[in-house]
């Protein structure tokens, strides 16, 4: 298994990538990591990058290659991994499948796990990992004592958040994602090799989504659900959003918009009217009904009116005269 997890910063990445790692026995290799462990230590390419992991920036192409190149030569890496935040942008992308291609082993997955903006800076804001084992915690989902400390280690060394983890470095990071890294969406795409899973739902549910995806054929050609469908109805008129819905809808739509479209028939005088001087007849109350309109009006049937065929007593006492 050699698979990319892609997705914006605090879509649970790194969390996913450490239960994939228990579940398959693979190295997650985290871009990450490696950079905070090299700006901790102060080493040349730490110094180099840390400026950038400030300000939410990505580090240059050329230090994250030279990193991952040498990551993916040690022996673990051998039987596969699992990227986490590499690649980060089409040029890491090229650069990575040039690297795969000259070992003869190309990427198997990439699954794209999709959490909207609301959501991704709720759980920005809330993470704290422990300096010591790195554990990751996050204060809005996560059941911690008041003085946040780490449950893992013995000495329960206190939490510490993330200095990129600011607001202000937050909304820059979601804005390289769109910009830099999203792309790799439709790259990835293309290669046949995407996967997209609602990255939104709690932690469990996300990995089963995630191991179900890794089991499934990958997306061709088609956007990726969530995504899709917000996309086209926001571009539909209400009128044909409502037509999608279901077929009886689309017919009401129609006879909406042909109505709409039919010009609406200016009133001529008929011969009636022309006889009344032009007045209009009556409307409403005023309006005297016939005996059969009447009649429908107060629910019974109308009843013929009946003929008398005898003839009237005038008319008798001429026929005998
Ligand atoms: P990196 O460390 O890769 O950060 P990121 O991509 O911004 O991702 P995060 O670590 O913020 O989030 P995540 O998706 O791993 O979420 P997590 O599981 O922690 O990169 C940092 C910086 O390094 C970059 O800005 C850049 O400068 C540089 N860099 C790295 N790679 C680079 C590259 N390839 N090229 C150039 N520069 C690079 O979860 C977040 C929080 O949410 C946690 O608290 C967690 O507990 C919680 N959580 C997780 N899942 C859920 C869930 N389902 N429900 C509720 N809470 C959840």
């Amino acid at each position: 298994m050699r698979i990319v997890l892609l997705g914006a910063p605090g879509s649970g990445k790194g969390t996913q990538s450490q239960r994939l790692v228990q579940r398959f026995g693979i190295p997650q290799i985290s871009t990450g990591d490696l950079l905070r462990s090299a700006v901790k230590r102060g080493t040349p390419l730490g110094i180099a990058a840390k400026d950038a992991m400030q300000a939410g920036k990505l580090v240059d192409d050329s230090i994250v290659l030279g990193m991952i190149r040498e990551r993916l030569a040690q022996p673990d890496a051998g039987a596969g991994y699992i990227l986490d935040g590499f690649p980060r942008n089409i040029a890491q992308a090229n650069a990575l499948d040039a690297m795969l291609a000259e070992v003869g082993q190309p990427l198997t997955a990439v699954v794209l796990m999709e959490v909207d903006n609301v959501e991704l800076t709720r759980r920005i804001a809330g993470r704290r990992s422990c300096p010591n084992c790195g554990t990751v915690y996050n204060i809005y989902s996560m059941t911690l004592g008041s003085d946040l400390r780490c449950t893992n280690c013995a000495e329960r060394p206190a939490l510490v958040q993330r200095p990129d983890d600011n607001e202000e470095t937050v909304v820059h990071r979601l804005r390289v994602y769109d910009e830099q890294t999203r792309p790799l969406v439709d790259y990835y795409r293309g290669k046949g090799l995407l996967r997209t899973i609602d990255a939104q739902a709690e932690v469990d549910a996300v990995t089963t989504a995630l191991v179900s995806a890794l089991s499934q054929p990958a997306e061709v050609g088609a956007a990726p659900a969530r995504r899709a469908a917000k996309k086209s109805a926001a571009k539909k008129p209400a009128a044909k959003k409502a037509a999608a819905r279901k077929p009886a809808a689309k017919k009401k739509a129609a006879a909406k918009k042909k109505a709409a479209k039919k010009p609406v028939a200016k009133a001529k005088s008929s011969p009636a009217k022309k006889k009344a001087g032009g007045k209009r007849r009556p409307v409403g109350k005023k309006a005297k009904k016939a005996p059969k309109k009447r009649a429908v009006a107060r629910g019974r049937k109308p009843v013929a009116r009946k003929v008398s065929r005898r003839p009237s007593k005038k008319k008798k006492a001429a026929r005998h005269r």
